[in-house]
């Protein structure tokens, strides 16, 4: 019986192609990212104590930053967060797919993604990261029609915390999160449902639960 049922899972995990979308706010515009990007992604992907807080390593060379742009540019899953005061890119918001997809039930039948986002130092305190998250969860409800859209964030790192307040995510799980520096670091998983739809999850795994949305 339960092989019976795992052929009939669902993946709940939504399609997403960044190729051709462009998306304009008062101060920003975000569209795909390009290969001329390389100087002003490496510009605050270098600076320590930025990618740390999203769990990567800040990069150590230009290289680095070459082959994670190419990685940007293949998976399509990316945006380039561009200043409209000097068309630089400050920063990038990712269309994630969600980890634990077999044990979060509750989006069975469901279309969502995680997203992830960071922004260079020197423009961190102006409410540009805000600004960029609900034009992408507005676009991701109200063009591609997503029921959900997840956001988490370190114990520690309140400054992400305070962006996903302000968009309107909630606290849902607690959970450890794996880093790409190998590490382990607590923190907490948030939700936001379309406020279009009359959504009512039945929710899994209560160990982890903190609050039912
Ligand atoms: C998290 C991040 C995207 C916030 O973006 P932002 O555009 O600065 O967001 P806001 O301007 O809304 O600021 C959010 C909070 O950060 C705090 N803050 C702002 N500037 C700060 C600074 N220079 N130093 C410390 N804290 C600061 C404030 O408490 C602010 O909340 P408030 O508006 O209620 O006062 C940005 O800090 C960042 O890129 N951090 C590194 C990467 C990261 O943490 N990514 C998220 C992983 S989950």
């Amino acid at each position: 019986m339960k092989e019976a049922a795992a052929l009939f899972f669902i993946t709940m995990n939504a399609e997403f192609d960044v190729t051709g979308i462009t998306i304009e706010t008062k101060r920003l515009i975000l569209r795909p990212w390009k290969i001329t990007d390389l100087k002003d992604f490496y510009a605050y992907a270098s600076v320590p104590d930025v990618g740390e807080r999203a769990g990567w390593k800040h990069h150590e060379s230009v290289e680095k930053s070459n082959e994670i742009l190419k990685l940007f540019i293949e998976e399509k899953k990316t945006f380039a967060i561009i200043s409209k005061k000097n068309n630089r890119a400050i920063g990038s918001l990712g269309i994630e797919l969600y980890g634990n997809e077999d044990k979060l039930t509750e989006f069975a039948n469901l279309k969502g993604r995680e997203i992830g986002y960071v922004l260079s130092k020197d423009y961190w305190g102006q409410g540009l990261m805000p600004e960029a998250v609900k034009a992408v969860t507005d676009y991701l409800f109200n063009t591609l029609d997503y029921d959900f859209v997840l956001c988490g964030h370190f114990d520690k790192n309140t400054q992400s915390a305070r962006v996903q307040d302000k968009c309107g995510f909630k606290p849902y799980r607690k959970l450890v999160f794996d880093t790409r520096m190998g590490t382990k670091e607590s923190g907490i998983l948030r939700l936001l449902l379309n406020p279009n739809k009359d959504i009512k999850l039945v929710f899994s795994h209560p160990e982890t639960l903190i609050s039912a949305i």
